[in-house]
């Protein structure tokens, strides 16, 4: 479960406000939640605060019963895999060591100089191939295809096996089967009971993939609710 108790960031002075203003929403386990918005609205600034990368200026979020400290950041951390806006993968690594790279955020940088553990490697081996990438796993993540590089970013999101899964624009430069395969993998996910986050600009695949949807506006939820119908709810910021 995730909850933020009416959180602010920062004040921002190009803003002129915070660019979190004031978010308090739950999401139960096993929800698959669509996070809508126009550009700027703070998508990505709340994903990042909901794994501890945006200060808070006020108010708490709780992950899972826990509340979100720097003393429970790193057990916080370990439940959430993020996908990035962008897919935040290393272009000069391998496939492979992409996805071990999901790692580091459990293993201390003493013990990271020694290289992963067998264990790990056997893992993303696993994922990469569950994902149709096996024969990728040597490749330099530059060398690979949009579609193939988002499913890099979604094995190295699931090293930790995580209960929570964050997606910030997952199909985003993605062509039409690409992105379907992607909608297969997250729907796969989600049979699986993951709790899950996307944030979204395509509103057909808002309703079609997800039950309910959170709009934000400046930084403050303006909707939430049903994902059907989700045009209409979004005609109001246009
Ligand atoms: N590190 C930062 N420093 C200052 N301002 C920031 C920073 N990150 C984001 N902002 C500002 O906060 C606001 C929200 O940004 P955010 O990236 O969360 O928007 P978004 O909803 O994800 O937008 P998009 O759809 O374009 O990805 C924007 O006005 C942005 O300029
Ligand atoms: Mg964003």
């Amino acid at each position: 479960m995730i909850e933020c108790h009416d959180i602010y960031s920062n004040y921002n002075t190009s803003l002129s406000r915070p660019i979190l203003n004031g978010i308090t929403l739950k999401i139960n386990q096993g929800e698959c939640v669509a996070l809508l918005g126009l550009n700027g609205a703070g998508k990505s600034s709340l994903l990042k605060a909901m794994v501890g990368l945006l200060p808070l200026q006020k108010g708490e979020i709780y992950i899972n019963n826990l509340v979100m400290t720097q003393k429970t950041l790193n057990r916080v951390r370990r439940q959430i895999g993020m996908i990035w806006q962008g897919g935040g993968l290393i272009p000069q690594l391998s496939a492979l060591d992409n996805v071990l790279c999901g790692k580091l955020g459990t293993v201390s940088s003493w013990s990271s100089l020694w290289g992963f553990s067998a264990n790990d490697r056997i893992t993303a081996q696993s994922l990469l191939r569950q994902l149709g990438l096996e024969q990728h796993e040597k490749q330099k993540v530059s060398k690979l295809s949009g579609g193939q590089q988002q499913r890099v970013a979604i094995a190295r999101a699931l090293m930790e096996s995580p209960k929570i899964l964050f997606a910030d624009e997952p199909t985003s430069g993605l062509d039409l089967v690409a992105t379907q395969q992607m909608m297969n993998i997250i729907t796969d996910l989600r049979k699986q009971g993951m709790t899950i986050v996307l944030v979204l600009h395509d509103l057909a695949m808002a309703s079609e993939y997800t039950d309910r949807s959170i709009i934000l506006d400046k930084g403050r939820v303006i909707y939430d609710g049903k994902s059907e119908n989700i045009q209409h709810q979004f005609a109001h910021l246009c």
